[in-house]
């Protein structure tokens, strides 16, 4: 399979986390056919980096995170964590660096045991992997959930007992009580409304500075990518279409896909109206027979013979920009409404601010 490139990729020792050519296949009972659900991506995030992974539903971002975490090992490519590829290590070796890597996932309250106590929630990976009990126990405890804004007291509470915004704060206890290293936030805002997702962004930002976190963080809104992360990968049906830093990926977007991903944020001004130039037409076509070259090629305004015949490689176009198409918009001429995209990104909220609490109340 031809490869969508590893340009981008920074050099292997100044990587945490990185994946090279990884590829997830699900087989299609037992008629042969497989969900290309992930082709040839290759990703990495630097200590203290937040990469921000973005396309539409289905395009790949969960299998991506998941491949990442080895849950369950990738069909092929490699997975290096601190230099060691994940996807050999025997399972045991693996075990042990499982406390290093955890997961935020989409839905807080589906990822939250109903029947167990908070504290209990938050308590059980420490005594799993032994690190605490007793008294050191509950002060672990308490503390990550004071950290969250989780007031202690009510830890003897069920999951049904919170609000979603602080079901997930409870979800992100769970992933910061054993002090990891790297998190892998699946969409962990999507299941909530938009000053509690606030709250939550504002709560992630918080603890990645005090735990030293790595962050990769998956979405398919583009604003809230671009206001958590330090680089931004753009997938669409398992392939990667362009990486760049996210202020320059909003203000010359390459690729057509992340062109028109842009012109679908909603602009809170009446008096806009919304660009037709770039909105995708047709439906996502189906992982299980993805189009030949260019997966983008049977929605893309752009797309030419060529692009059906040679896969495109991800290629330097600016500091840090890289892109995967063979007629990038730079390189052909104006883009498409670019006046309308710089209308709608001014539109865009820079990072949401949480209302202000009084000191000693929780959030929800
Ligand atoms: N266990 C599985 N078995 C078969 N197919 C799967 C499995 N998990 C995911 N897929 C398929 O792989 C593709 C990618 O799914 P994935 O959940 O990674 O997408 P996503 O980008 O996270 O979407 P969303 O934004 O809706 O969460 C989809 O076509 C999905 O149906
Ligand atoms: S390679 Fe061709 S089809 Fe693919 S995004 Fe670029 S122009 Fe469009
Ligand atoms: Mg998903």
């Amino acid at each position: 399979m031809a490869g969508s490139g590893t340009d981008h990729l920074r050099a292997p020792q100044d990587a945490l986390i990185r994946c090279e050519n990884l590829v997830v296949e699900f087989p299609v009972g037992k008629s042969g056919l497989k969900v290309h659900a992930v082709s040839d991506i290759s990703i990495d995030a630097k200590p203290g980096e937040t990469l921000g992974l973005v396309g539409e539903s289905g395009c790949g971002k969960s299998t991506t995170g998941r491949a990442l975490m080895q849950l369950p090992r990738p069909t092929g490519g490699r997975v290096l964590y601190q230099g060691r590829d994940l996807v050999q290590l025997p399972g045991a070796e693996l075990r042990q660096l499982r406390p290093e890597m955890q997961m935020i996932f989409q839905d807080p309250i589906s990822s939250l045991n109903p029947r167990r106590r908070v504290f209990d929630i938050v308590a059980e990976p420490l005594r799993i992997w032994k690190r605490a009990s007793g008294a050191e126990l509950t002060e672990r405890v308490n503390r990550t959930l004071e950290n969250v804004g989780i007031d202690p007291a009510v830890a003897d509470r069920r999951p049904h007992q919170f609000s979603g915004g602080q079901c997930q704060r409870i979800c992100i206890a769970r992933a910061l009580v054993l002090e990891p290293k790297v998190i892998i936030c699946d969409e962990p805002v999507s299941a909530l409304d938009v000053s509690v997702q606030a709250q939550i962004l504002n709560l992630l930002e918080d603890m990645k500075a005090t735990y030293k976190l790595t962050l990769v963080f998956i979405a398919h809104d583009l604003a809230v990518v671009k206001n958590v992360s330090d680089r931004v990968a753009v997938m669409y049906l398992g392939k990667l279409c362009e990486v760049a830093p996210p202020d320059d990926l909003y203000a010359n977007p390459a690729h057509p896909y992340t062109a028109a991903l842009l012109s679908s944020i909603p602009v809170p001004d009446p008096r806009i109206r919304p660009s037709e130039e770039n909105v995708l037409g047709g439906e996502i076509p189906s992982p299980i027979a993805p189009p030949s070259g260019c997966r983008f090629r049977t929605r893309c305004p752009r797309a030419q013979d060529m692009c059906a015949q040679v896969e495109p490689k991800m290629r330097q176009i600016g500091l840090g920009h890289y892109v995967a198409c063979h007629f990038p918009l730079e390189a052909t001429g104006p883009k498409p409404g670019a006046a309308q995209l710089a209308a709608k990104r001014a539109a865009v909220p820079a990072r949401p601010v949480a209302p202000p609490r009084p000191p000693g109340t929780q959030a929800f």
